[in-house]
């Protein structure tokens, strides 16, 4: 397989070509940012972490029947990946109350929430990633509404199935944010990246965060937190 010219830089990953039209490697940087990239930094190591660990919970994903990008591992920070249309949308799940649920809606972070949440953002960072409703999404064309249905099924398939996982080793779920992509015959499919970067992980007893609220609220002990999620998954 060979790389190819860069196709895409983003915040913390970059994507190349390949030279199979259907498949793109992407490459996973230290790079970090907050807040629409208003604060930058670096998590030294986080890319190879990042890369491991989306990898091994996408097949994960597969075995429950969510079909991924996912390809090939090939190097420490590189995988192969099946070409998709990222659909503009950020898909968030929320299980225990946090971040901006609950800042939105004044309720203490770590309350418990009696059903699953789930939202929807439109991915723009020049508007600030707004949420958006079902019927923007499509209105505006984003995705049809059976390509909804079958999003919001999925992403609450990988809600189930992520829980219980981080629940055997001893990490809460509190919230995460997915991205599907579409391929070239149509498929909507799990992409981008399953991490600390994306998703809210409380250590079950002490609920310490190991994730990147370390980074965002200037925590300390941010490459520790990757580390130690990275070693709990046997990784
Ligand atoms: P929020 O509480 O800030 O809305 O974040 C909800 C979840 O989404 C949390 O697990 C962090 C993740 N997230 C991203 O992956 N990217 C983002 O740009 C934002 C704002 C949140």
């Amino acid at each position: 397989m060979q790389k190819l010219e860069q196709l895409y830089e983003g915040k913390a990953k970059k994507v190349f070509k390949t030279d199979d039209p259907e498949l793109y490697i992407v490459d996973y940087k230290d790079d970090a940012t907050a807040f629409n990239g208003l604060k930058k930094g670096s998590i030294e190591g986080k890319g190879v972490i990042n890369n491991r660990m989306s990898n091994f919970l996408m097949t994960i994903m597969e075995k429950a029947g969510v079909p991924t990008h996912f390809v090939k591992e090939l190097s420490d920070r590189e995988t192969l990946v099946k070409k998709v249309t990222i659909v503009p949308l950020e898909v968030i799940v929320r299980n225990v109350a946090a971040g901006s649920f609950s800042k939105r809606f004044g309720v203490e972070e770590g309350t418990e929430l009696k059903n699953p949440t789930l939202e929807f953002c439109l991915k723009n960072d020049d508007l600030g990633d707004p949420m958006i409703a079902e019927s923007h999404i499509t209105a505006l064309g984003l995705a049809t509404r059976e390509e909804l249905d079958n999003i919001s099924r999925m992403t609450m398939k990988v809600n189930e199935v992520l829980k219980a996982y981080f629940a055997g080793i001893g990490i809460d779920l509190i919230d995460f944010k997915i991205e599907f992509g579409k391929t070239s015959d149509g498929q909507i499919i799990l992409a981008d990246e399953i991490s600390p970067d994306t998703c809210r992980l409380w250590d079950s007893k002490t609920h310490q965060k190991l994730d990147k609220d370390r980074f965002r609220r200037d925590l300390g002990n941010v490459e520790d937190a990757y580390n130690e999620v990275f070693a709990r998954l046997g990784l």
